[in-house]
């Protein structure tokens, strides 16, 4: 039965090679691979939940409360993956690359900003527990763990700071946590393998109920009439980002988790 199947396969495998100029690539016979019903319901809520992370990353999604219910898979496989390692750790050698153009004039002037969460930390441990952001942000549940201070370095990013200290950059940590944890954020960042930046600056008494843009903006304003230069600024999000007195390059740090506005 089966040596009858082979045979009969190996017939139209040699009759479309005889159908076939030999110069085109034998993959074309293998290119509509026929899917069951199954497969194809998961492959195209593979498509959509890979195009709607496109969307998402490039900010074309705009601002955003969940992860659609139909991704939920997808974004736990791509967080846990090798995907998204790789893909921070290609932003982070962009993010050296350039580092290493940048002439460093030796006064402690030329700067980088970093953003924490998802960023320089990653609390997938926290997102894991609680659907990948499928379901609402809860601040009292997010807090408890933030005081744990058990948040893990992001590994692409803790090479990037070590090896902008080595350059001779002055490292500034922009978050949108408040300043009532300062000491938890310093003692996790200490946990994960940080050290030795500039300034932790955090949300204050005046920042309180301001969008995420402007009070970063309105930061890095002041580091700017502070005579430093910000050169580079890594975030996941794009309010880390935009606004005003923005970085001469600025790097967006994969997160399909959550939107900051
Ligand atoms: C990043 O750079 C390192 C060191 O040059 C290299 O080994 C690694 O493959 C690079 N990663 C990616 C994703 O390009
Ligand atoms: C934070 O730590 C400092 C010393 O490191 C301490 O004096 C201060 O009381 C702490 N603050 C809080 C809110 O725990």
């Amino acid at each position: 039965m089966a040596s009858r199947r082979f045979l009969s396969s190996l017939f139209l495998l040699l009759l479309n090679l005889a159908s076939t100029s030999l110069s085109e690539p034998l993959i074309r016979l293998y290119s509509k691979p026929p899917f069951s019903g199954s497969r194809k319901v998961l492959k195209d809520d593979g498509l959509y939940c890979e195009s709607w992370r496109l969307a998402v990353e490039t900010n074309n999604a705009g601002s955003w409360a969940q992860i659609p219910q139909r991704c939920e898979q997808l974004v736990a496989a791509y967080m846990k993956g090798d995907r998204y390692a790789s893909d921070s750790e290609i932003i982070a050698n962009y993010s050296s690359e350039f580092a290493k153009t940048v002439e460093i004039a030796g006064d402690g002037s030329d700067a980088w900003v970093f953003d924490i969460d998802e960023t320089l930390l990653s609390n997938l441990p926290y997102y894991e527990a609680h659907g990948f952001g499928s379901e609402a942000f809860n601040e009292n549940s997010f807090d408890e763990w933030v005081d744990l201070a058990e948040a893990p370095a992001l590994p692409a990013s803790l090479s990037l700071y070590k090896e902008l200290q080595q350059l001779g950059f002055t490292i500034f940590l922009l978050t949108g946590r408040s300043e009532h944890q300062r000491n938890v954020t310093e003692k996790n960042l200490l946990y994960a393998g940080y050290s030795d930046w500039e300034r932790l600056i955090l949300r204050d008494a005046t920042d309180q109920g301001k969008p995420a843009i402007v009070y970063k903006s309105e930061r890095r304003s002041e580091l700017e009439s502070q005579g430093y230069t910000i050169h580079g600024s890594s975030g996941d999000q794009w309010s880390d980002l935009l606004g005003f007195a923005i970085a001469k390059r600025s790097f967006k740090i994969p997160n399909p988790m959550y939107y900051i506005s």
